[in-house]
């Protein structure tokens, strides 16, 4: 192996115990593939099944906690105890090839198809509608309903203990739910859970504990991750500088990593921080030791990862370059790295093993994926 590859293969330790095989964790991912009933399909467990040999940690697409959180066509669920054997499937799938399989929890609030939730209604921290032409307005929830949504992220996190992954990871990142009530732009609410920054963090606070107490529940050391968009483009938005109040908040939760969600590793802050390094080394920095952060990002070769790690990460996540090269972590342990393919192969979904609602989303959207 090229020695400035042998740190992605350093061991890792959790706090808690729990240890990863290398560096090289599986990025969240979509893929629109199963059941209308919420039920995983085999094309689906086949498909991570392909991608779990070679990262020390896959994390699973976003699961809706609650029907009203329903974000995707074809998105799995993990909001009743009919659905347990369907996430025991995915996770024994995933860790049958060596991988520690965490399950992303979602609610996707003002951002899901009206045709997927009850009623067509689709609700948020406040009746604002995202930006652009014809969003819909959700409904303000209320108290108690938000409440009630704290319970179902931490019965969703007791599905996945007792289905047998290694943890969950909260979906606080890309504009949903629980981003929502954190950002100026759609959480104007008047109760506990709006107003000043300190009451915008509620729910994601809340959240956490009814989850971490979900996972005290386990036998085993449970992982809990959190992910986080580091800033909105609206204005009123979230900033750099509310997203360094959150994460200061957030490391003393004791959670077991924080995963920034970045379409490019090198991107810097928008506003909010006087501050030209990239958003990734700004928030390792601020960690610091506090708890691991996971960065991501348009990592598609060996060097960009090692540009990744260079900002002090402990670990980094992949997501379109394991779907267009599911043995891009073998590839590199073997020395074969030149045969890294970087760019979608138009020709081999059934190679790579890609479910057709994915693989069609991919091939129609010109732009998302190198190659198309
Ligand atoms: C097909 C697809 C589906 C995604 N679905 C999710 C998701 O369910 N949850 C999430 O947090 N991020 C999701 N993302 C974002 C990725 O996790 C990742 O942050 C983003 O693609 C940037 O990483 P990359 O450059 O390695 O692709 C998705 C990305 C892709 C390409």
């Amino acid at each position: 192996m090229n020695a400035n590859y042998e740190q992605f293969f350093k061991e890792f330790s959790f706090e808690n115990g729990v240890k990863l095989k290398n560096r090289i964790v599986m990025a969240p991912m979509t893929n629109f593939s199963s059941n209308t009933d919420g039920s995983v399909t085999e094309e689906e467990v086949n498909y991570y099944a392909r991608r779990s040999g070679g990262p020390g940690m896959v994390i699973t697409a976003c699961a809706y906690v609650t029907r009203n959180g329903k974000g995707f066509h074809g998105e799995f669920g993990a909001d009743t105890d009919e659905l347990i054997p369907s996430l025991r499937q995915l996770a024994a799938g995933i860790k049958a090839q060596g991988a520690k399989a965490i399950l992303q929890i979602f609610h996707g609030g003002r951002s899901c198809p009206p045709e997927l939730v009850p009623n067509n209604e689709t609700v948020s921290a406040s009746a604002i509608p995202a930006e652009g032409e014809g969003q819909p307005v959700p409904r303000e929830l209320t108290t108690s309903e938000v409440e009630t949504i704290i319970k179902d992220f931490g019965e969703a996190a007791r599905r996945a203990v007792e289905a047998g992954f290694d943890g969950v990871e909260i979906h606080g990142a890309n504009g949903y739910l629980i981003q929502q009530f954190f950002s100026p732009h759609s959480n104007r609410r008047e109760d506990r859970f709006g107003g000043s920054i300190e009451k915008r963090m509620t729910f994601p606070l809340e959240v956490i504990k009814e989850v971490k107490k979900a996972a005290a529940a386990s036998k085993t050391p449970f992982i809990v991750g959190y992910r986080f968009s580091p800033e909105e483009p609206e204005t009123p938005g979230i900033t750099m500088a509310d997203t360094l109040v959150l994460i200061d908040k957030l490391a003393e939760q004791d959670l077991d990593y924080l995963h920034i969600s970045l379409l490019d590793h090198t991107s810097i802050p928008r506003r909010g921080v006087d501050d030209t390094r990239s958003r990734l080394e700004i928030v390792q920095e601020r960690v610091g030791n506090k708890v691991p952060v996971i960065g991501v990002g348009s990592i598609y070769t060996p060097q960009d990862a090692v540009d990744a790690f260079a900002t002090g990460v402990p670990l980094i996540a992949l997501a379109r370059e394991l779907i267009i090269e599911p043995d891009w972590v073998q590839k590199i342990q073997e020395g074969r790295e030149d045969e890294i393919v970087t760019k979608i192969d138009k020709n081999r979904q059934q190679e790579l093993v890609v479910p057709d609602p994915l693989w069609n989303a991919i091939i129609h959207t010109p732009g998302w994926f190198p190659g198309v």
